[in-house]
């Protein structure tokens, strides 16, 4: 019958680790596996040494958080990665080795060639290319391209211009935490204490309350931050265009979930009217469209927390530029932007037999 997923019809059972399951991105990971997206065997939990022993609930069975270690991965068909890029760089190898499939949610292997990175309402047919690591792209990244897609297919794509205001969860539950200290700090009177944003590891740190950072992740030699290199590569990569100009800013804002983008676009096709472009993007997968400025209708942060799709409205036509629109994308980056994009991924994989 049209329409119903393979794994429905076979009795393969999956067994799935989490690597990184006591974090925010995996927290929810675990979430969207109580929606059995596919039929599973044994779930393992893995973290580091500090959280092992902790215990979980999951599809009505107790799972004991154990450390992640090479022997973890023996017969493991699937693992979702989302505990550091340094873990990712020691353990992706050793649980590839052992013939499990990863789809990593770090950066760590991102740009390696033979990696797709992957966002399956744009370029789910990458897949069909894996060599045992599939990348998650960040998380910023992936909304923006899920309407760019449609976009680039139906008029050409010329240029990408992005400014982000992006939530604190982005820099895990320690940023969001920390976030919260600051504004009881800040309501009480008392100094904001700031010891991790706008990066963990650089020298300076600045309160998030009340306040917008221009600094996501740490400097790179051309003046860009890595997370705005991270949106200029992974966006040419999964549109397969290498050609395609895209500059962006990272800015983090006192928000605590979704992510939001000012994007102004550039297409190829002269003489789009903004009807058209809103018809196309209500049209686009994964998206929806939240444009009427007459009932204040627009996307924001908290309407699309803990929601799968991708929200875009204000859409406008440059007032100068012919063929440039501008565009405000939403969506909630612990889901769209991580957990729910790679679990989408291995549905994908299990439907195409490709696990
Ligand atoms: N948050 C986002 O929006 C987002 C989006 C896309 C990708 N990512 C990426 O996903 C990763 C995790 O992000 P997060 O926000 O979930 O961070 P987080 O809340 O700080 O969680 C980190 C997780 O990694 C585990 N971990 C740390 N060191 C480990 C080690 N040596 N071995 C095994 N596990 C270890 C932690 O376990 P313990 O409990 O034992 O410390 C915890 O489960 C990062 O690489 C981040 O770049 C995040």
């Amino acid at each position: 019958m049209e329409g119903v997923i393979n794994h429905m019809s076979t009795e393969k059972k999956y067994n799935v680790a989490v690597v990184g399951a006591t974090g925010a991105v995996g927290q929810k990971i675990m979430s969207f596996l109580e929606e059995k997206p596919f039929n599973f065997g044994e779930i393992k939990l893995l973290s580091s040494k500090r959280s092992a022993g902790k215990k979980f609930s999951l599809l009505n069975k107790e799972i004991t958080v154990e450390e992640a270690k090479p022997e973890s991965f023996d017969e493991v068909d699937i693992a979702f990665f989302s505990a550091g890029g340094s873990v990712s760089e020691k353990l992706v190898p050793e649980a590839v080795k052992r013939g499990t499939v990863v789809i990593d949610n770090t950066s760590a292997y991102r740009m390696t060639e033979d990696v797709p990175l992957v966002v399956p309402e744009v370029n789910e047919d990458a897949l069909e290319k894996h060599q045992g690591i599939i990348a998650n792209p960040n998380c910023s990244t992936i909304q923006m391209v899920v309407a760019l897609k449609p976009i680039a297919e139906e008029f050409g794509l010329s240029r990408v211009i992005v400014s982000t205001y992006q939530a604190v969860s982005g820099a895990g539950l320690s940023a969001e935490e920390e976030l919260n200290n600051q504004v009881k700090q800040y309501v009480n009177g008392e100094k904001m204490e700031a010891n991790i944003l706008p990066v963990g590891s650089d020298k300076k740190h600045f309160p998030m309350a009340f306040n917008a950072l221009p600094q996501i992740d740490v400097f790179q030699e051309n003046g860009y931050t890595k997370e705005e290199m991270k949106m200029v590569n992974e966006t040419k990569k999964i549109l397969s265009n290498n050609n395609l100009p895209v500059a962006a800013t990272c800015v983090r804002l006192p928000v605590f979930t979704s992510h939001a983008e000012s994007v102004y676009v550039e297409v190829d096709k002269a003489g789009v009217s903004v009807d058209e472009l809103k018809e196309t993007l209500a049209n686009g997968k994964g998206l929806v469209l939240e444009d009427n400025i007459e009932t204040q209708t627009y996307p924001t942060p908290l309407e699309a927390e803990g929601k799968k799709e991708v929200f875009v409205g204000r859409i406008r036509k440059d007032l100068d530029t012919a063929n440039g629109y501008h565009l405000w994308i939403v969506s909630d980056n612990l889901v769209k932007g991580a957990a729910w994009n790679t679990v989408q991924i291995a549905t994908s994989l299990v439907n195409k037999d490709l696990v």
